[in-house]
């Protein structure tokens, strides 16, 4: 791409402001504790990373600490049952990532002795590591120039050149700014530095520019444009899909569940049965019973659909065969290890 950048900022100004400023996090080593030669641990940074693809730090937190302590290894991690990630991972959303995270540990505690590998290209080969996570993790755990550019980045650089293409378009343009201005030196705490630049100060509604140590070189600062970038093309409206989920208490209290399909929508989760989801409603009961319906649908929003599902309920006998499904006695299911969505069914049910 042929750009020339007049006026670049200085990375070590970031580098100075991260110093002081840095966010404490269960997974990060302090650029204090790095500079006196501390290295983070790669499969803590790993780990982070796949969590925070799409999810706030807050939310993670909780959960890097609970996995952590559960699996203080990636070789505990890799020798763990899938149902107990998965249970541990409920919650957190998008569950592909638990599968792929599953997948990458056994490999890495099978193929590689246990070693997380350094480079970006091999990096990007692993189960659930694109182009942001492998930089991330060869600039992070190994301080290797990797650029990451994430929604953060995309914001800082759309400001600091003052570039108004749209997303998804202008990609490209801010991805090759942000390769600009990575240093070689102290890269780890760079690409964190940026992260932190772009949560706490550059940040989406109003920036906080008089405590930026870019903001002598921020063009659309002087141009009274910051608040407007970076733009997108607006997204359309989510359509709403229908579905029933059905809550069979047998009379000893066991419960009917299901592990979705795992190739699709949560795959690979403890769930109650539920229909298809689709335009309208479409009965399809595990069993054949005295069949009530609960209160309201619950609603959901996931990324591309929101859901309305009606919530229905019957009692088994104690010789049911269901259609689909396992019946778990009640000191076997626990509820905590169902997605939000069908927590939400629980939920609707039980108060
Ligand atoms: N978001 C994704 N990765 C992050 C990191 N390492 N620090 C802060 N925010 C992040």
């Amino acid at each position: 791409m042929q750009l020339s950048i007049k006026n670049k900022p200085d990375p070590n100004k970031l580098l100075d402001w991260y110093d002081y400023n840095a966010r404490e996090m269960p997974w990060r080593i302090t650029p204090k504790k790095r500079l006196s030669g501390i290295r983070p641990n790669p499969y803590h940074v790993w780990l982070s990373e796949i969590m925070l693809q799409q999810t706030t730090v807050t939310s993670v937190k909780p959960y890097f600490k609970k996995f952590t302590t559960k699996w203080p290894t990636i070789f505990d991690l890799a020798n763990a049952k899938d149902e107990e990630v998965m249970g541990a991972w409920a919650g957190l959303g998008y569950y592909a990532r638990a599968r792929n995270l599953l997948k990458c540990a056994r490999l890495i505690a099978k193929e590689k002795s246990g070693q997380f590998p350094q480079a970006f290209e091999a990096l990007i080969k692993l189960p659930g590591i694109g182009p942001y996570t492998a930089s991330a993790i060869s600039s992070i755990a190994y301080d290797i120039p990797e650029t990451v550019v994430d929604g953060n980045v995309e914001r800082v650089m759309s400001r600091i050149f003052n570039v108004h293409t749209e997303l998804p378009k202008a990609k490209k343009e801010l991805s090759f700014l942000a390769k600009q201005l990575t240093p070689k030196l102290r890269s780890g705490d760079y690409a964190q530095a940026i992260m932190d630049l772009g949560a706490t100060v550059c940040k989406p509604k109003i920036p906080s520019c008089d405590v930026c140590p870019w903001m002598k070189h921020c063009v659309s600062r002087k141009a009274g444009t910051s608040r407007y970038l970076p733009r997108k093309v607006k997204k359309a409206k989510k359509p709403t899909r229908f579905g029933i989920a059905y809550f069979v208490e047998r009379v000893d209290g066991a419960i009917l569940t299901e592990i979705r399909q795992s190739n699709g929508l949560l795959g690979g989760m403890l769930s109650l049965p539920s229909s298809v989801w689709g335009d309208n409603y479409q009965d399809d009961p595990p069993i054949t019973g005295d069949w009530k319906t609960k209160n309201n649908p619950i609603t959901h929003t996931f990324t591309h659909f929101d859901l309305q599902l009606k919530v229905m309920h019957a009692t088994a006998k104690l010789d049911e065969t269901p259609k689909r499904g396992k019946f778990l006695a009640l000191d076997e299911f626990d509820p905590n290890n169902l997605p939000t969505v069908m927590k939400k069914v629980w939920e609707a049910i039980k108060y």
